[in-house]
């Protein structure tokens, strides 16, 4: 090793170059002219100066002569000669030894892990061949906010990478682009960075337009408890001024030393006005949700009123239709009123089916009537305007098959069954009774098809069947009507 360091440049030159490549004792000459004058570069342009050969049969290069600039403090401490250069580190000496074109490269990060400026171009031989590179780096400053007190940029106007010494200075001012306000104190609790929101925010709370490297806790007393908080890294919510904030705070600690904290402080005041505004919304609509119910109470009760008050038998059956009616609707919003989130106005299809048919069940008690209803693994939501449609529908079916399927004491069993495809669902109510025997059509069935087809959207049929009635609703799915599909369930209901 000793042996090696005493040579001269000219003879490491010649060694590496017998040693590692194909090159021609001309083409050396010719190497060795150029580093001949390699100091006088490095000292003009105070910059480091290499050549690199391509090793032969390989696709690394090997560093064959340098020259470092006479200054105080360099890059590079040791010499690199007879180092091997890596592809993933220099790109930039191996593009000019491929395309025989100079490089520039403003930030590469040399093999030694230095942030540099870096200029390469080939040297050729009298056929045009490259046969080494010819490497000028020169060292970029990254500013460190402690040390470079000749030029401080503006305050505020600092990326965060250069406040925290991050080398990468490649990286766009990110800080200047959030919302977010960030802020950084010494460990004296001295400012000593503010985003531009960030100082901003602190001139406008505290009234004063100095700032730098005061005392954050005088300029913004509401700080103090998070300040005072002994955990590292803590979450606040404070209300100041009328201001909602999250004020995140992380301590900075090298090597268990604290060095600084960082808050990053979030202004949600608008956020939490919104929030206001929709839940006052929701609550204005729950309050008519519940005055619907009411009215419907009130119009049921005035009904049931007038047939204490004795009505013929005849017209008590109009009545009973009409109370059914009026409580199909009232079941509606009875649901929406249930839920937990009450936010939305959508209803459950299946829990209101159900709903319905229960109480009108229970009306029938004497009939033997089984009464099933079958999702099909359909969970199905529909907004309330459509779900009162279908309330008064299923209404309507069921009712008729309650009253003129089963006469007498006839048992039988009554099915309401949900079938989806992507775009349509299909309600199928059917029973196992007597059957329509001559159609005519009354207000029941007329209220049924007007929904369907003019509400819904859809067709209203009779499937035929050899025993009882068998009645079909088909409508397209909408942004009113979503279905999801649970898993396979057994039947429901009964
Ligand atoms: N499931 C059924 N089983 C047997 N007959 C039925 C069935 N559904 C309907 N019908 C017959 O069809 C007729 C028409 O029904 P529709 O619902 O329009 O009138 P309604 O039930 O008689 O009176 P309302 O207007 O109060 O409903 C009924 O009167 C009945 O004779
Ligand atoms: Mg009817």
């Amino acid at each position: 090793m000793e042996e090696w360091e005493i040579l001269s440049t000219d003879s490491k030159l010649e060694k590496l170059c017998a040693l590692h490549t194909d090159l021609t004792d001309a083409e050396v000459q010719l190497l060795k002219h150029v580093a001949s004058s390699l100091q006088m570069h490095a000292d003009l342009t105070d910059s480091y100066m290499f050549i690199d050969c391509q090793i032969k049969d390989s696709e690394y290069a090997i560093v064959v002569a340098e020259a470092f600039p006479k200054s105080n403090d360099s890059v590079y401490e040791n010499s690199v000669v007879g180092k091997i250069v890596f592809d993933t580190f220099e790109p930039g000496v191996f593009y000019s030894f491929r395309k025989g074109k100079k490089s520039q490269i403003r930030h590469a990060v040399t093999q030694e892990g230095h942030t540099v400026e870096q200029n390469v171009v080939p040297i050729k031989n009298a056929m045009q061949q490259v046969i080494g590179v010819l490497i000028q780096e020169k060292k970029v400053d990254v500013p460190v906010v402690y040390q470079d007190e000749r030029q401080p940029p503006l305050f505020g106007q600092e990326s965060i990478e250069y406040v925290l010494g991050d080398k990468n200075d490649e990286m766009p001012a990110i800080s200047n682009l959030l919302m977010e306000i960030f802020l950084l104190t010494d460990d004296e609790d001295k400012l000593i960075y503010a985003n531009p929101v960030g100082v901003k925010f602190i001139t406008e709370m505290s009234r004063t337009e100095e700032i730098r490297n005061m005392n954050i806790i005088d300029l913004l007393p509401f700080l103090k408890t998070v300040y005072d908080q002994p955990e590292d890294v803590f979450v606040f919510d404070l209300t100041v001024d009328r201001k909602n904030l999250i004020v995140k705070k992380v301590r900075l600690r090298k090597k268990d030393r604290l060095t600084g904290t960082l808050l990053i402080i979030q202004d949600i005041t608008e956020l939490r006005t919104k929030e206001k505004e929709l839940k006052m919304k929701s609550v204005v609509i729950q309050e008519i949700h519940h005055r619907v119910k009411n009215n419907l109470q009130t119009v049921a009760s005035l009904v049931r009123l007038q047939m204490r008050k004795g009505v013929s038998e005849e017209s008590k059956s109009y009545f009973e239709d009409t109370l059914n009616r009026i409580s199909s609707i009232a079941s509606v919003y009875e649901l929406i009123l249930a839920k937990e989130n009450a936010d939305d106005d959508d209803v459950n299809l299946i829990e209101l089916t159900e709903k319905i048919c229960s109480t009108m069940v229970l009306n029938e008690l004497h009939k033997k009537v089984n009464l099933i209803i079958r999702p099909n693994g359909n969970k199905i939501l529909t907004s309330s305007r459509k779900a009162v449609s279908i309330a008064l529908i299923v209404n309507e079916l069921v009712q008729n098959s309650i009253k003129h399927a089963f006469p007498a004491d006839m048992a039988g069993e009554i099915s309401v069954i949900f079938y989806s495809t992507q775009d349509f669902l299909e309600l199928h109510i059917s029973d196992n009774g007597v059957g329509i025997k001559k159609p005519k059509s009354s207000l029941g069935l007329e209220i049924v098809h007007n929904l369907v087809v003019n509400d819904l959207n859809g067709e209203f049929r009779y499937l035929p069947e050899d025993r009882g009635t068998h009645a079909v609703i088909t409508f397209p799915v909408s942004p009113e009507v979503s279905i999801f599909y649970e898993k396979e369930d057994i039947d429901s209901g009964g």
